[in-house]
Parts: structure tokens; C-alpha cells; sequence
């Protein structure tokens, strides 16, 4: 018998449960026990005394309960160890075509709140809840036993622990990390400098659709890659022999690291390459009033929705992305769209494209469905954890 207190949700949560669904949320709970800690491991049952598991609660947070098993079981070093050597051991087959790849991604991975990614021999960590937080010492262990890092970066997410009441928290926290990464994707190098890198490093996610496009490529291709980042698109287009890549991004930071990809993969010298520092909202507008035009273009925003509410928003960026992405697309050209946010799911970029199909008169042609690459698995019973969709479509 555990001697964990006893959290009880109402119906409408064990109805969740029962489908393995993580999350329970505040309104959802019938009764919390008394003298809870944050972080602190309850037992969870319904009104009725069904039993269902294990999670760890918050009552700052609006979710204020993340299940970690759907068994009774103790929450202690050996259950992080083996949880931990499951993620790992399912990540074998990405580090044959990359030296990096995310080893645990959050409720996917049943480590609801932690994030771990791999970067050629180094690790980050993000710890973004209170249930996490009282289980810091056990997953460094854990990490450090199992991988033997040369050493692990925090970059635990601001927003994410705000929302739990705690601190923010960024440094190195075991060994050494150097200032200069170089993480190699399908044959090509990107520069990592882990301190001023977004999320937790590297938008490790986009990987198998920076190869699938490669697949369009050819010696006259040129290419806008959008919101590029650090330049994965585009890099791996110019690895393709593509003829020329314009990169926009309106972070000055990224757009330093892509000068700095390119000669890293010796793409400097031939002219192939246009970088920008700029909206790219607005210069997109701008070039499709020039009547420029590209073979290739990518829309790769980041999540211009991150609730419910903000949908609306985001579904006009969408328009006004896909509208001006036919305008600047060759005819026969093909355009790549992504949203990262939960909010606007696959069935919305099919209907915003639709709109932006009839506006323009052009006919979109679907060649690919896109997905985020599967070290960042998803739970089929928790919907948001498949975030990241895309489009590739054919401008007829
Ligand atoms: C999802 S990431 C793109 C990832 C990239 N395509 C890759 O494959 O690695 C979104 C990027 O959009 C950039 N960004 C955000 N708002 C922007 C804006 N208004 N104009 C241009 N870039 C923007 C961010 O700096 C970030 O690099």
C-alpha cells in the first residue's frame, strides 16, 4: 500500500484517465489533501475509490495534476532511471544520420515536465515544473550514469515555470559545455552556441522535414526560407546544389549563426546565398510586390497561438502568410508550411490554404504531409503533443 496522500478528481477527470489522457486540470479536482507541497507525489482515485495511478500536483498551476504512471508504483531513482533508459534507447536510430537528437520529450516520454536533448556528446535539460523540480537530483544522476555527458546545460522554459510559481533558472549544472557546438543533420553542420540559442537549443523537431525537402532540390532551385532560424531549410538545400537561398528572420542572433553556418559547411564564396534580418511578414508582402518569385518557399513561424483564444490571430498570419507565399511561388513551384501550435492543427492549414487557394486562383496540389520527427513522439490520448504539422504543396 502507498503511503502517498490521496488526490480526488471528479468524474469528468477519471473519464481522462481512464484513456490515459496526463492532464488534470483545477476544476476538474473534487477534493486536494491538506498540507500539499508543490511538486509533491499523490495518489490518484475517483469519487468512487477507483485507483489510478501516480502523478505529482501543483496548486499554482492551472494543471494541477500531471499523472507519471497509470500503475501504483514508487516515484524514486530507480523509476526516473528506467523511465530515462526507455526515451534513450528509442532515440538509436536518429543519431545514425545525426550526431544530436531530443532523448525526452515531456508526458510522450511519461517524464511529464522534462525535456532532454542531446548535442554531440553534451546535454540540455529543461525542468519547467514543480514536480520535476523535486526530482532534480535523481534525473541529473540518472542522466549522468546513463549517458556519461561531457556536460548538461539548463534551459529550463521561462514561460512554463512562471505558470508554476518558480523561478527561472539557465547555466551550466555538470561538467563542461562548450561555447561552440557544431550539430550535423543528414550530412550537413550547424554552429550551436547553447547560451544563446532559442527553446533548448535547436529546433531538433524539423529534421526529417529539412531532409524531405531537400527531395525537391535541384541545381536551379532557388529557395525563400522563412522564419529560418539558424538556416535548416536552406542550408539543406544549398547542400543540394540548390542555385540560390534568401534567409530571413527578424532574430539578428539566428541570423548571425546562419553567416556563420554557411562557412561552416563552405557555402560562403559562391554567391548561392541572401541573408536578412527582417519581418518577415512585411517582406513577403514586399517581394510579392515586387513580384519576385522563388521555387521553393518555406513559412515556418513560431506558434503564433498558444491558447484557445489566440486562434483568431493566428489564423489570419496564416492567411496572410499563404496568400503572399502563392503570390512570390513560381508556377509549378512549391511551398512548405508548418504551424507549431497546437491551436492550428492540420485541419486549419488545409482550410486557411483552401481560402488562400480561392483568393489568388491558384490550385494547391498536396505532395506531403509533415510532421514533427519522432524523437518528439506524442501521446494519441493527449492531442497537444502533436504540435508541429506542415504542407508541402505543389502551386499549379
Ligand atoms: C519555428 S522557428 C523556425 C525554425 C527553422 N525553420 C528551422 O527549421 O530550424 C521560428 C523562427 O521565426 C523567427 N521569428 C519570429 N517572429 C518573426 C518575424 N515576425 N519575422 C521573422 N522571423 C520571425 C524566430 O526568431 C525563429 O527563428
Amino acid at each position: 500500500m502507498s503511503n502517498l496522500k490521496k488526490l480526488v478528481v471528479k468524474s469528468s477527470a477519471a473519464k481522462k484517465l481512464r484513456l490515459f489522457n496526463p492532464w488534470v486540470y483545477q476544476n476538474e479536482i473534487a477534493m486536494l489533501p491538506e498540507g500539499l507541497e508543490e511538486g509533491e507525489c499523490v495518489d490518484v482515485v475517483d469519487l468512487k475509490g477507483n485507483h489510478f495511478g501516480v502523478g505529482y500536483t501543483n496548486v499554482k498551476s492551472v494543471i494541477t495534476l500531471r499523472m507519471l504512471s497509470f500503475k501504483q508504483e514508487a516515484i524514486n531513482g530507480k523509476w526516473i532511471k528506467e523511465r530515462l533508459n526507455i526515451a534513450i534507447a528509442s532515440r538509436n536510430s536518429i543519431l545514425e544520420h545525426s550526431n544530436s537528437c531530443r532523448l525526452v520529450h515531456s508526458e510522450a516520454d511519461g517524464l511529464a515536465g522534462l525535456i532532454v536533448d542531446f548535442y554531440d556528446g553534451v546535454l540540455t535539460v529543461a525542468i519547467n515544473t514543480a514536480g520535476m523540480e523535486r526530482l532534480r537530483k535523481e534525473i541529473v544522476g540518472a542522466l549522468i550514469d546513463i549517458i556519461k555527458p561531457e556536460g548538461i546545460y539548463e534551459k529550463s522554459d521561462a514561460s512554463v515555470r512562471e505558470k508554476e510559481g518558480l523561478e527561472t533558472t539557465e547555466g551550466v549544472i555538470y561538467g563542461k559545455v562548450p561555447d561552440f557546438i557544431e550539430v550535423v543533420e543528414f550530412g550537413c553542420q550547424f554552429g550551436l552556441e547553447l547560451k544563446s540559442a532559442q527553446k533548448t537549443g535547436f529546433y531538433l523537431d524539423q529534421r526529417f522535414n529539412h531532409g524531405i525537402l531537400t527531395e525537391y532540390v535541384d541545381e536551379e532551385a532557388t529557395m525563400l526560407d522563412l522564419f529560418c532560424n539558424v538556416g535548416g531549410f536552406g542550408m539543406h538545400a544549398l547542400n543540394a546544389q540548390a542555385k540560390h537561398v534568401t534567409f530571413v528572420d527578424s532574430s539578428a542572433v539566428a541570423m548571425e549563426q546562419v553567416v556563420s553556418n554557411i562557412s561552416l559547411n563552405d557555402f560562403e564564396d559562391d554567391g548561392r546565398t541572401t541573408c536578412v534580418t527582417a519581418n518577415a511578414m512585411d517582406y513577403i508582402k514586399d517581394l510579392a510586390d515586387k513580384k519576385e518569385t522563388y521555387d521553393i518557399v518555406v513559412l515556418d513561424p513560431p506558434s503564433f497561438a498558444k491558447t484557445r483564444e489566440g486562434a483568431k490571430g493566428a489564423v489570419s498570419g496564416f492567411k496572410h502568410l499563404i496568400l503572399n507565399g502563392i503570390r512570390v511561388c513560381k508556377p509549378g513551384g512549391i511551398i512548405a508550411l508548418f504551424s507549431c501550435s497546437y491551436h492550428v492543427g492540420m485541419d486549419e492549414l488545409i482550410e486557411i490554404s483552401l481560402d488562400a487557394s480561392r483568393d489568388t486562383g491558384k490550385q494547391l496540389k498536396v505532395l506531403e504531409h509533415m510532421y514533427q520527427d519522432k524523437d518528439h513522439p506524442y501521446l494519441l490520448n493527449m492531442p497537444n503533443s502533436l504540435y508541429l504539422k506542415g504542407l508541402l504543396f505543389q502551386v499549379l
